[in-house]
This record gives structure tokens, sequence and C-alpha cells, in this order.
């Protein structure tokens, strides 16, 4: 359950944990809830190290540093993760930035001409993402193939010719959702992204979740639902159901977005090849279209 703290406590907090970075400590691990006294000064003497102690001898500012030990075990440490102290110390550039689309556009210069893992070097675009900055629906894919790679969007080549009809179908347009990727260069031979290409791109995946705060998102595949929801399942174990969906990274206590609802079917390249699970997925969409209070068309779009 999330929990407030103090915000003079959060600004000594932060400036600790700056003060461990620049130290180059980086790892922090939760203690136990209680330590005996006598251990108590020896562990907090251990956690700020013995430089800091040493610039701190006198008995005020130890005794203060044993008060904010106190407070950190029996208050703080449990709210860390929750509300996020890193993202306060070392802010995401599109931090504070509350128009989606101006945060979407800092999050790709942030990005950049990436090279960050390999899949730089075969690709000619990175397909960053196309669509609605406030969309309430969001569609996360695997990766680009060879025509998203050339014209720079996702979903632009047969898959993305089925995935527009699913939009249709629903009673949307394309331009009303948003759709991403969960890596942005093409795999060499159109291969299934490897999980460190995949660790080193879904960083950026959970930003522009984070700056669009969809209703829902719907994870096209199994390789979108294993990185979104860190399950390793099969797809069809993974869809059929709700999931709540917070992205990585975003604060645990923001207002104005409680997180997504998130839901998984199999990806169009997959319909394609086997169409007799069109059934199944257009069940998994209109369960995405009750929660949103869509109306099908008329009409059924094949
Ligand atoms: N398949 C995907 O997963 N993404 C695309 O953008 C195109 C095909």
């Amino acid at each position: 359950m999330p929990r407030t703290f103090d915000p003079d406590l959060r600004r000594a907090l932060a400036e600790r944990v700056r003060y461990y970075h620049e130290l180059g400590i980086y790892d922090f691990y939760r203690r136990e809830p209680r330590l005996p006294d006598s251990m108590e000064t020896a562990s907090a003497a251990a956690e700020v190290g013995s430089a800091s102690l040493s610039s701190t001898s006198s008995r005020a500012s130890q005794s203060e540093l044993r008060e904010e030990m106190a407070a950190r075990k029996s208050a703080v440490v449990p709210t860390i993760a929750e509300d996020n102290i890193f993202e306060i110390v070392t802010p995401k550039p599109e931090h504070g930035v509350a128009d989606p689309a101006a945060a979407l556009k800092v999050i790709r210069e942030d990005l950049g001409d990436c090279t960050r893992c390999k899949l730089y070097k075969g690709r000619t675009k990175i397909v960053f993402g196309v669509g609605n900055p406030s969309a309430e629906l969001m569609f996360v894919g695997e990766g680009p193939g060879a025509d998203e790679d050339a014209q720079g969007e996702p979903f632009v080549g047969r898959a993305g010719q089925l995935l527009n009809n699913m939009i249709l179908a629903m009673g949307l347009q394309r331009e009303d959702v948003y759709i991403a990727n969960v890596v942005k260069c093409r795999p060499p031979g159109n291969r299934t992204p490897e999980p460190d290409e995949c660790e080193t791109c879904s960083p950026f995946l959970m930003r522009q979740i984070a700056a669009i705060k969809p209703k829902v998102v719907v994870a096209l595949g199994a390789t979108a639902a294993r990185n979104l929801l860190a399950m390793n399942s099969s797809l069809g174990d993974l869809r059929g159901r709700w999931y709540d969906f917070k992205p990585a990274g975003a604060p645990g206590n923001d207002s104005a977005w409680p997180g997504a609802r998130l839901a998984v079917t199999y990806h169009p390249a997959y319909l394609l090849r086997d169409p007799r699970q069109k059934g199944e997925a257009w069940k998994d969409l209109q369960m995405v279209m009750k929660y949103l209070g869509i109306e099908p068309p008329k009409k059924a779009v094949d």
C-alpha cells in the first residue's frame, strides 16, 4: 500500500542517496526493520561509511545520524521503492513535462541516434512509435520488420494492415491509439529480439507508456507480453485476463494516473499465419472495448 512521507525527510534521503551515488554506490538493500540497539550504531556507521563518520564525528551529528537511521528504518525504507526515490535523485529528462506530446519528444531526443545495443548495426530507421500521444489505448508489438525499418513507423506492413483492421473493428481509427514496439530497431532477418536487446530498449517503452498514461495497454504477442509483465508464460496462458500495469520507473503515487490495465492478445503476424485464432483475438479486443466503453461499429470490418 502506498505511503507518504515527510517532504523534509524525502529531501534528506534524496541528498543521502545522491551522496552515495557520488561515492559510486548504486545498489541499496532493505534492512531488517528491527536491529538490537548495540548493532544499530555499527550498522548506521557501516551504512554511511567511515569517511562520512569521521567528517561528522561530533556527538550532535552522530545522534542526528542515529535519529535519521531510526526514522529511515521505521518509516522510509519501505516507501523508497513505492515512491521511487531514485527517480527523485536522477529524474528522467521528461520528468515534470506534463504534456504527453512534449514528453514523448523529449524521450525521442534522449533515444537519439541510438547505439545502445547491437541492433543499430542493421537498422535503416529507428521506429519510435506513432499515434495519439494522449491515447486511452496503446498497442505494443515486438519490433520493426522490413517495411517498418524502411518507413520509420510501426506496423505498416502486412501485420500492420491486419492491426489497422482490428482497430477499425473496435470502432476506432489508427490515429486514435498509440502504437510502439519493445525494440525500436529491426532485428536482423526479423528474428525475435534477444533478452539484452529488450532490456536495453524497454526502458524507453516504459517511459513512452508513462508519458501517454493510457487506460489500456494491449500486448501483441509473447515478446511484448513477457517484457511488459516480466513473466515467461506462454501466450495462451497470458491472454484472456486483465493485469494491473505500471511501467517500471513510474512514480508510485501519481494521482493523475494510477496505471493502466494490460491485456494480452495474439500478434497480428501470428494471426496471418493461423487465421483460426482470429476469433480468440476478437474476444480479447472485446474485453478491452467493454472496459473502455467502446461500442463496435454496426458493420463489422474484415
Ligand atoms: N511486428 C511488430 O511487432 N512490430 C511492427 O512494428 C511490425 C511488425
